[in-house]
């Protein structure tokens, strides 16, 4: 798949997908519809490009149910549903990202599931029921730690075959990821890309490639 880039001033093409910039009038809409709007879900985030960067080197099987955890505006998962016809389920605590989400979706010609509700509800039978689990850029809290150790953690006893959680290397993710190599088996990859940013980010990776 190829990696060429063309950004206008509006909107990122990437890998596949277009991905809505918040100047884009679209976007703009529904800022205007939605003020005091919070939580971090507000713009793209770059961990998720280099999570598709990463994902495109996979051989993955077409229709794999798939997580995002913190979903955001869901370019990452909206990736794998464009060019990989995967089911994806996008879950975040902030229901405000949702018409961002569906927004991004339809601009890519695909469709996302949507549940507003936190990681922390997640339970063993729901997440056996996906073959990967990913997070971009999800890594901000302190106090999100424990919690996100705890959902890998019953993740993987659960049987979801690849893990992701893809970050620039904030103090809470090195926190995560310390406790993942320890005790879940988990390693570090250093990702970069050129393209539509030159950045660098880390994906803290369970099971998966061989
Ligand atoms: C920095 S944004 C990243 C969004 C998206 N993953 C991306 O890369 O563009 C972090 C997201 O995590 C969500 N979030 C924070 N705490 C959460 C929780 N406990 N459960 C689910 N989502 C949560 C926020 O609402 C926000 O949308």
């Amino acid at each position: 798949m190829g990696n060429q880039t063309t950004s206008d001033r509006h909107l990122i093409s990437f890998m596949g997908i277009n991905a809505l910039r918040s100047s884009h009038p679209g976007v703009r809409k529904l800022k205007r519809q939605q003020q005091g709007h919070s939580a971090h879900g507000n713009k793209v985030w770059r961990s998720s490009f280099v999570l598709m960067d990463y994902l495109s080197s996979w051989e993955i099987p077409e229709n794999s149910k798939v997580l995002d955890i913190g979903c955001g505006w869901g370019l990452a998962g909206i990736y794998l549903a464009k060019n990989y016809s995967a089911q994806v389920t996008g879950l975040d605590i902030d229901d405000s990202v949702e018409p961002y989400l569906r927004l991004q979706a339809e601009v890519n010609q695909c469709a996302i599931d949507f549940q507003a509700r936190s990681f922390q509800s997640l339970d063993k039978d729901e997440l056996a029921s996906y073959q990967t689990l990913m997070g971009t850029d999800i890594c901000f809290w302190d106090e999100l730690t424990t919690p996100l150790f705890d959902l890998l953690k019953l993740a993987k006893n659960a049987g979801t075959e690849q893990i992701l959680i893809a970050d620039p290397g904030r103090p809470p993710f090195w926190d995560l990821a310390e406790r993942c190599v320890d005790k879940l088996g988990a390693e570090i990859i250093t990702r970069k890309i050129d393209q539509p940013w030159k950045t660098e980010k880390f994906i803290l990776a369970i099971g998966g490639r061989d």
